[in-house]
């Protein structure tokens, strides 16, 4: 037996690249995804059409046409819709929240759905779609903000994160201070775009649901359902053993999962939704504008003595997300006098919601930049300066901060990369036509846990069976699973199965947050002890046929991770994933063209489960780094309040050409004070603080600093 809770113990299969077990079938199309479900029997299609304004009412609606049209069952607007529970506000966690559709005339946010069309085939109810007229009352909305505003400080941010935190006194530590950066960054909203759309099957049997959907948590499925239409879980059976990315977008119940709901209940027959690449735009939540403030004053050696961020965002007040973009700051630096605080503006456009690194994003593209202008003024290498002000304890809660890794990871990047030839002085290095620069940045993220339990069986079948209702979102879930009940029971990878993704599965956190391998993975690491003892059997190849020999029905077991709340003195550590990005870019003298020439990322996050899949999140998220500095985002139109350039002809995203060879290095050290196994996440690291490398290596290389993101083009010329 391996134990993973003891970092001494000799590892076979853990640890090693082991290609992605659902590689194959994805490859070759025989992974089928939720759209391509038929259920049982025939499913109907559905397709909604969108309200044309930003805020106000509909004044009429007219299907006549549509229902007229070839292969049209039903058409479903907010005069026939059923009663479903108004959108809970009140509900912080917007993960689990009501999101009822199609319940009056009110229109909130352009692009709402007003009619959802139910048809023999999808061009038949994309057509019918097509055909619904609606007037409207106008009414003017807010959708860009403008100073003035009014605005609100809120209690708590997303994730029960403090709205505002406080330590000595930082405006006169401030004011006080040697040396001062005071500067504001402002970030446009971005939009989760993964491959697969937002796609839901439905069907009833009696009073329980069936879905079959594209989602990254099934709980919250079921909690939201709860809510919505007062369905007990175990009368909302989901199964979502496919999913083509999430990114955040597929937390929340959204209108594809609500509109196969109540449609298949109407027409008394399955039915499935799939939003289009342009409905996701405006359905499935968005990274909320801001505009961020933040202060640094340091002494005259460069050691932080006031540390200020401050973080004003949009929310929609009836269905808030506060992106907790200022936690950043509370555990990154060292620092005696320290302010952090988030301020919420209403607009009229669609809620926010996660997208990748919720928070860190944002939060360290505006602080690693800030230290970049602070290590301009002070005539410091950024390095150093990063270096100076690392702490071993959390500079806010005093708690240690465990597998606090940020220097190694500064100084092993700077050694690999080459960061001695970095010339101090913009504009100093030329090739040809280009300005060469090198920027840096350090990233942080905080480490969750979450209630879950997994189970591992000897099946008389003679296969080891992991179940867990996680998902598989492309980051490789069924192959790290694998590889830990390989490891721990000491049979052979392919004697495995992982059963993943469907409700009657063991409950756990699901994927996001990056806890997804982290929780499952230590729960799985339990049920395998578990299966051990009470087999009486040592771990090895002889496992399978030994526990038949004495269980012929098969054997059991099950592991559990409780959530942080319910780990006694959780809050006397402070536990975080770390990392350094170093970029290398040019940018051309004469039309500002922007190259990147290299990247590298180095990173701690606890034990690797698997350094190909690993590599793949990280590499991924480096990449969304450079997409959120100097490509992407949802530009608002300040009419309506629709995206301007919601599709992805013209949300602008990073191609193979824009991209460089990624190197990405782990610093591979379990952290057993974060997880019992030493494991904590990738999946979001890699796009905390990666554009601010960016954006240092922008003024690195030409001298102009970018405080406004995505840097366009003519900020450049
Ligand atoms: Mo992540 S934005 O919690 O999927």
């Amino acid at each position: 037996m391996t134990r993973l809770d003891n970092p001494n113990t000799a590892i076979r299969i853990v640890g090693r690249p082991i290609d992605r077990r659902d590689g194959p079938q994805k490859v070759t199309g025989s992974a089928t995804y939720a759209y391509e479900k038929t259920g049982a029997g025939k499913a109907l299609v559905g397709f909604f059409a969108t309200a044309t304004i930003g805020r106000g009412e509909i004044e009429t609606i007219d299907t006549s046409a549509g229902e007229a049209m070839p292969g049209v069952r039903l058409i479903v607007t907010y005069r026939n819709a059923p009663q479903q529970a108004a959108l809970d506000t009140g509900n912080r966690a917007f993960t689990t929240r009501a999101r009822p559709i199609l319940m009056g005339r009110r229109i909130h946010h352009f692009g709402q759905p007003i009619a959802l069309v139910i048809a023999e085939t999808y061009e038949q109810a994309r057509d019918a779609a097509r055909s619904v007229v609606a007037t409207y009352t106008t009414e003017p909305g807010t959708f860009v903000y403008a100073e003035g505003n009014p605005v609100h400080q809120p209690e708590l941010a997303n994730a029960g994160f403090a709205g505002s935190t406080n330590l000595g006194d930082f405006e006169t530590g401030f004011a006080t201070a040697a040396f001062q950066v005071d500067q504001t960054y402002e970030t446009l909203p971005h939009c989760a775009q993964p491959l697969e759309p937002h796609a839901t099957l439905a069907h009833w049997e009696g009073e329980t649901l069936h879905l079959t959907t594209s989602h990254q948590t099934l709980r919250y499925i079921q909690a939201s359902l709860r809510t919505a239409l007062g369905l007990a879980p175990e009368n909302v059976v989901i199964s979502a053993p496919f999913v083509g990315g999430g990114f955040g977008s597929k937390l929340a119940v959204h209108a594809d999962l609500m509109g196969a709901a109540i449609g298949a209940r109407m027409v008394g027959q399955p039915v499935k939704v799939c939003l289009t690449r342009q409905q996701m735009f405006s359905l499935v939540g968005m990274r909320p504008w801001h505009r961020q403030r933040v202060r640094l004053g340091a002494d005259a050696d460069g050691r932080l003595t006031a540390i200020g961020h401050e973080v004003l965002l949009y929310s929609n007040e009836r269905d808030p997300f506060i992106e907790q973009t200022g936690i950043v700051t509370r555990s990154l630096y060292a620092g005696p006098n320290r302010m952090t605080r988030h301020l919420v503006t209403h607009l009229d456009l669609p809620n926010g919601e996660a997208v990748r690194a919720p928070g860190e994003l944002p939060g360290l593209l505006a602080v690693e930049t800030a230290m970049d202008e602070l290590a301009e003024a002070l005539d410091m290498d950024p390095i150093a300066l990063r270096v100076l002000n690392d702490t071993t304890t959390d500079p806010e809660s005093g708690a240690p901060l465990t597998g606090r890794t940020l220097t190694q990871c500064l100084r092993t990047g700077a050694e690999r990369f080459g960061w001695s030839a970095r010339l101090r002085q913009p504009r100093a290095r030329r090739d040809g036509n280009w300005f060469v620069g090198m920027g840096v940045a350090s990233a942080i993220r905080t480490h969750f846990q979450g209630a879950t339990e997994v189970e591992v069986a000897v099946t008389p079948d003679r296969r080891i069976q992991v179940r867990s209702d996680i998902t598989d979102i492309g980051t490789g879930s069924y192959t790290i699973l694998a590889q830990v009940a390989a490891e721990v029971l000491g049979v052979d990878f392919s004697e495995v199965d992982v059963m993943l993704a469907h409700t009657r599965l063991p409950a756990g956190g699901g994927s996001g947050g990056s806890w997804g391998a982290s929780n499952t993975t230590a729960a799985l690491h339990q049920a395998c002890l578990a299966l051990l003892e009470r087999a009486g059997l040592p771990a090895g190849p002889g496992l399978v046929r030994q526990t038949l020999a004495a269980h012929p029905a098969g054997l059991s077991a099950r592991g559990n991770l409780p959530s942080m709340g319910n780990v006694p003195n959780w809050r006397e550590k402070s536990r975080h994933t770390y990392g350094a990005h170093f970029v290398e870019l040019a940018v051309h003298r004469l039309t500002g063209e922007t190259k990147v020439r290299r990247m590298l990322g180095v990173f701690s996050a606890g034990r690797i489960l698997n350094p190909k899949t690993a590599r793949s999140q990280l590499l991924g998220g480096m990449i969304w780094g450079l997409s959120a500095a100097l490509r992407e985002a949802a530009e608002i139109d300040p009419r309506r309040g629709n995206v301007v350039n919601g599709d992805l002809a013209e949300y602008l995203l990073p191609v193979h050409a824009d991209v460089p060879d990624v190197d990405v290095m782990m610093l591979d050290e379990p952290d057993l004070e974060a997880n019992p196994i030493g494991v904590k996440g990738v999946g979001e690291l890699g796009a905390c603080g990666s554009s601010a490398a960016f954006a240092n290596a922008l003024y690195n290389a030409c001298g102009i600093r970018a405080r406004s993101f995505p840097v366009h083009l003519s900020s450049l010329v």
